[in-house]
């Protein structure tokens, strides 16, 4: 598995990491979930990213994961969801890191994100130093942004985030000119989400939920040839291996899908003109086109 550096952060990633949302759901028994979490480690993944707001993903990775936390980097949220406290305050921020400390049973969060904290509430008094005084506590080692567009935009003016997580996939390319090439440029290490665009190639008509339904659509206007590669293969290779990206969290519950992945990324990079391929038909198509949050 290709390990990479994560910006100037201090911290090492696989080029594959895992987004730990589906861990969360209650439809994943426990003893699947326990079996998931230990086949990442044992395929070479060191990164896996998790949220308060992903059920009992949390709670899994701290029961399930406890013993080999030295052997990944684990990425998690905050800014909402702690009792009693408003969310976006910095009290709230505070305090998250210690209820996510606990659930996580750690001594330290890797990286922890504003979790798609909008533009103007990124700038409440207090906000950025109560993550900032985690970090000089030793209870955080990155701090991190996750979000999209103008939020994206206005996390990296502050200087203040080692790490950003943002969408870049086929179908949402936006980030690629903007927020990931300015964060390469200043040395913030970039996590890129729903690398696979959800896998809307699955779905015969529109799906409903909004995130893929948009993908779907876009996929319909983009027409790509796939050169003879699956989709998941042009996908991930694609985002894997974009400039400025240093890892891409697939969100699985099926082991072989994620085995089939890390041995995806064992391909390389896409040759450079189907890349060019795929950049030219999204700026041909791009209506608006914005990240999807
Ligand atoms: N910060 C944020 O606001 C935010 C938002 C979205 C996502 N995220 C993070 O990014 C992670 C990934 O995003 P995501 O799960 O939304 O999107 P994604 O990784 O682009 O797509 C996930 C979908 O792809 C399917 N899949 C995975 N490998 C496959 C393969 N080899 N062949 C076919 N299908 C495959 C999965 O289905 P199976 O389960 O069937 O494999 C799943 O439905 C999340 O888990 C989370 O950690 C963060």
């Amino acid at each position: 598995m290709i390990q990479r550096p994560l910006g100037k952060s201090g911290l090492t990633v696989s080029a594959l990491g895992f987004g730990a949302g589906p861990v969360g759901s209650e439809a994943l028994s426990d003893a699947d979930a326990e079996a998931l979490l230990h086949g990442v480690l044992d395929a070479g993944i060191t990164l896996i990213d998790t949220a308060p707001s992903y059920g009992v993903s949390e709670e899994r990775i701290g029961r399930f994961l406890g013993s080999r936390r030295r052997e990944f980097v684990l990425s998690t949220k905050c800014g909402y969801g702690v009792p009693g406290v408003e969310d976006w305050t910095p009290e709230c921020i505070t305090r998250g890191v210690d209820l996510a400390l606990q659930r996580l049973r750690t001594d330290v969060l890797d990286v922890l994100h504003f979790h798609s904290c909008p533009p103007d509430v990124l700038h409440r008094p207090g906000l950025i130093e109560a993550l900032t005084r985690a970090v000089e506590a030793g209870k955080v080692r990155a701090a991190a942004y996750s979000g999209d567009n103008a939020g994206l935009d206005a996390a990296l003016e502050t200087g203040a985030f080692a790490v950003v997580q943002t969408s870049v996939n086929l179908f949402d390319q936006r980030s690629l000119d903007h927020g990931v090439a300015k964060a390469q440029e200043r040395g913030v290490g970039v996590i890129a989400k729903r690398p696979l665009a959800n896998a809307p190639w699955r779905f015969p008509g529109r799906p409903y939920a909004h995130d893929v339904g948009e993908y779907w659509e876009r996929m319909q206007r983009m027409a790509l040839q796939t050169d003879g590669l699956d989709w998941p293969e042009l996908a991930l290779r694609f985002t894997a291996f974009a400039p400025g990206v240093a890892t891409c969290i697939v969100g699985t519950t099926r082991l072989d899908n994620l085995r089939a992945n890390a041995r995806t990324l064992e391909q390389g990079p896409l040759p450079e003109p189907t890349v060019q391929a795929i950049r030219d038909a999204f700026r041909r198509h791009d209506t608006g086109w914005d990240g999807v949050i």
